[in-house]
């Protein structure tokens, strides 16, 4: 009888920084048959449903969300959130990014190896981006792309709204076409290096017909003479001082 005291005092189950409500309250029973059950650990439920018992905006947020994280939508609430406590905020099992790193490796490897990181995916804030249950975006992310990275990037956005030209898939926020939003081990993050990165939607034999293009020089110093976002000038140009008049210095 003591051992059996001992084991089921609620404090014992909710030792952590964060504790779930109902184990606080000692409500084992609302998860566990205290005797025997069909599903493992005496759960009341299998996988998600128990937790779907109270929380029903997050049931109903998930079956109104267009793209769901597979977990989630497998019921398998504790391979992110401890049922009892935890030392994480939302009694989540691991903080931030190491929590997603249990099943995202490729991406651990990707930012801990690679030469330029974005910072907010280095400091493992994945949530700043995505969503971690489900979301109307691709990728769960919490906005369509343009709007996302103008969240922190306002800098940018202003200097589009202001200028004469502005670089087609610039204008249609587009910015991972570019872009890896993690890392890569180029300068300001970009996917490829220029020229490559430009042909990818530019063919040379159309910049052939520009005339100011004409030596093989010109079509590879691309940033030269344009910006890769937006010009006060016509056709992304830059001006007199960046060398536009002396191309290939
Ligand atoms: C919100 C629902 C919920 C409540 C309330 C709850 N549990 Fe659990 N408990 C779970 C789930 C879910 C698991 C299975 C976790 C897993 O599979 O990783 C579990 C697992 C356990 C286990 C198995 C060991 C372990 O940690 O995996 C024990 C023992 C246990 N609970 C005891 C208790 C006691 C005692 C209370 C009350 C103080 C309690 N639980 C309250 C959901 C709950
Ligand atoms: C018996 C009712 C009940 C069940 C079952 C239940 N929860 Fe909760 N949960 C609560 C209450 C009450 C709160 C505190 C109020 C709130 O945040 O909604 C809470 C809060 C939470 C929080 C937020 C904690 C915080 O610090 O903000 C998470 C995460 C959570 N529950 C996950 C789960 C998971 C996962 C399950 C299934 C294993 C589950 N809950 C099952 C009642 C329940
Ligand atoms: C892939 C990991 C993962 C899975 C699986 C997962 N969650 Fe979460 N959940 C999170 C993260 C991360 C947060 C915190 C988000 C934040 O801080 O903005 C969270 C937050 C919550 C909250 C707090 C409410 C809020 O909006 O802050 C509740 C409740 C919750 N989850 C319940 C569940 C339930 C129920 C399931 C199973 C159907 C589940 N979660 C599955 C990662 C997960
Ligand atoms: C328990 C394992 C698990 C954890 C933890 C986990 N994921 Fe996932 N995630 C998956 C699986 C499985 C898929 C679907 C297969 C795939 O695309 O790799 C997925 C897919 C994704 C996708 C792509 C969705 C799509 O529509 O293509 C994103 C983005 C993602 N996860 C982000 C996260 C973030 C952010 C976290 C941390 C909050 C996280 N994941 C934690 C298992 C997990
Ligand atoms: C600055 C915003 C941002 C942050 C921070 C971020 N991501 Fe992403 N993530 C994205 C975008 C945007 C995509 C979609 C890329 C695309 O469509 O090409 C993506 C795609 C993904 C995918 C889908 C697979 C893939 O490569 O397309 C996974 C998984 C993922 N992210 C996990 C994570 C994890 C884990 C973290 C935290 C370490 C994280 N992300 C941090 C913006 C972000
Ligand atoms: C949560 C905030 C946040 C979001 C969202 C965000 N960034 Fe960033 N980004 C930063 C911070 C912080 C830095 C580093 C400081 C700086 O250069 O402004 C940075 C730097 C960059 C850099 C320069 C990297 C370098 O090495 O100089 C690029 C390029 C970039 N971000 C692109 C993007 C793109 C594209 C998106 C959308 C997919 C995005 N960012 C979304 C916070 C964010
Ligand atoms: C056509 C390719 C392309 C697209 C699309 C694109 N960028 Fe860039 N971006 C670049 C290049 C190339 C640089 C480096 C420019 C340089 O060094 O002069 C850059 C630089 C940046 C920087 C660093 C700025 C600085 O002054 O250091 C940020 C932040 C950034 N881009 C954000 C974005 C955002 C947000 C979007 C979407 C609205 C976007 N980019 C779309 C090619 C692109
Ligand atoms: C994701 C596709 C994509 C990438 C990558 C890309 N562009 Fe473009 N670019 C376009 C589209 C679409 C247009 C508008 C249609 C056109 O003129 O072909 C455009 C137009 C332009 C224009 C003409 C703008 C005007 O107002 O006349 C210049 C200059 C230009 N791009 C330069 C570059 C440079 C330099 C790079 C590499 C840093 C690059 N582009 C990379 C898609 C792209
Ligand atoms: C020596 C300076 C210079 C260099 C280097 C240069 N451009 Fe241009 N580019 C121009 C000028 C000037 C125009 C405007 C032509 C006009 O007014 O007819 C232009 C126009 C364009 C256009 C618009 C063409 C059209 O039909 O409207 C594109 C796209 C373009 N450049 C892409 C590139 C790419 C990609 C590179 C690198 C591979 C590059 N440029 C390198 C000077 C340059």
């Amino acid at each position: 009888m003591r051992m059996f005291k001992k084991i089921w005092r609620p404090r014992r189950w909710a030792t952590g920084k964060v504790k779930h409500q109902p184990v606080e309250n000692g409500e084992c029973v609302s998860c566990h048959n205290p005797h025997q059950s069909e599903n493992k650990k005496l759960l009341l439920k299998p996988d998600g449903k128990p937790c779907f018992e109270c929380h029903e905006d997050i049931q109903k947020n998930l079956a109104a969300g267009k793209v769901k994280h597979q977990p989630v939508e497998n019921g398998e609430c504790v391979s992110c959130h401890s049922p009892h406590q935890s030392e994480n905020k939302k009694l989540l099992l691991k903080p931030d990014g190491k929590l997603c790193f249990e099943c995202h490796e490729d991406i651990q490897k990707k930012i801990a190896t690679a030469k330029v990181k974005h910072q907010p995916a280095e400091n493992g804030e994945c949530v700043s981006c995505h969503n971690p249950h489900q979301s109307d975006n691709k990728k769960l992310l919490a906005k369509s792309v343009g709007k996302l990275c103008f969240e922190c990037h306002e800098d940018v956005q202003q200097q589009i709204a202001k200028a004469k030209s502005v670089h087609q898939p610039v204008a249609n926020g587009e910015c991972v076409s570019c872009h890896d939003p993690h890392a890569t081990d180029r300068a300001k993050l970009v996917t490829k290096p220029v020229p490559a990165l430009c042909f990818e939607c530019h063919e040379d034999a159309d910049l052939r017909k520009v005339e100011r293009h004409k030596t093989a020089g010109d079509r590879t110093a691309c940033m030269t003479c344009h910006f890769a976002h937006q010009s006060g000038r016509e056709h992304l140009l830059k001006g007199k001082e960046t060398g536009f008049f002396a191309p290939g210095k």
